[in-house]
């Protein structure tokens, strides 16, 4: 079974004036433990993928399985819930909430679980050690720097132990040397915890951390360029 399975996508985006079809028969997998990287040009569609891949918007039509369960069949308060408990996501640029600490924008997702309080603190030890950020956990989000709060979002993708973690442009806002660091931390993460990774990035040092590379053209086509490692 794979960690992730995508069939036959097809995303298209209704404006005023036009149509503008993006996914056109995308189907990809991910296997269980892989971090695979999502290349391709700016507007080809790599952001729509990973939107409808994870659940935050629904293709016009395909398939997805996550590990072998089919997307779809949820209704909209079951996949929320099934996102919270088995993937994480993780943004360009943080998507953390400014008005709560370190340690709460890392709980959020037990928090809105209703996970009880020793899971909680021993999750949060946990994910704050992977990612580096012990000694941030009383840390308000604005006194920190780009790299630490993405080490941040990275711990709150991590805090349930999701089987699948989505990073798009995970880099993308970061110095090369911050940049470096994450994709260390998450390629960490992917061989401690074995969670399978999806990855888009424009940055060909960022994909060869992952264990594949697929491209995705201008027409929404994916072609697997096959392992690096
Ligand atoms: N909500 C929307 N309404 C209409 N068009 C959209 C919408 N979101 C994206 N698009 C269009 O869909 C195409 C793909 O956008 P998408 O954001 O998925 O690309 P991307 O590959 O992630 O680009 P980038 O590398 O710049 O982040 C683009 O042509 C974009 O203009
Ligand atoms: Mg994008």
């Amino acid at each position: 079974m794979y960690a992730l399975e995508a069939k036959h996508l097809y995303k298209s985006y209704r404006t005023r004036k036009q149509t503008v079809e993006v996914l056109q028969d995308v189907s990809l997998q991910v296997r269980q433990g892989e971090m695979a990287a999502i290349m391709g040009p700016s507007g080809c569609g790599k952001t729509t993928l990973l939107h409808s891949l994870s659940g935050i918007d629904r293709p016009d039509s395909g398939e997805i399985f996550i590990n072998g369960q089919d997307l779809s069949s949820y209704s909209p308060e079951e996949l929320a819930r099934f996102r919270r408990r088995h993937l994480g996501m993780v943004f360009q640029d943080f998507q953390l909430l400014e008005s709560l600490t370190v340690e709460e924008n890392i709980l959020l997702p037990m928090i809105l679980d209703r996970q009880d309080g020793n899971a909680q603190e021993r999750q949060l030890k946990k994910a704050l050690e992977l990612a580096g950020i012990g000694d941030l956990r009383d840390r308000g989000i604005t006194e920190l720097s780009g790299g630490q709060k993405q080490r941040v979002a990275i711990a709150r993708a991590f805090i349930q132990e999701p089987a699948l973690i989505f990073a798009d442009e995970p880099t993308g806002s970061l110095d090369a040397e911050s940049a470096d660091a994450i994709l260390r931390c998450m390629a960490a993460i992917n061989r401690q915890s074995k969670a399978s990774m999806l990855l888009v990035t424009h940055d060909a040092h960022a994909a060869s951390f992952c264990h594949r590379i697929l491209s995705l053209s201008g027409d929404g086509l994916l072609a697997d360029k096959g392992g690096r490692i």
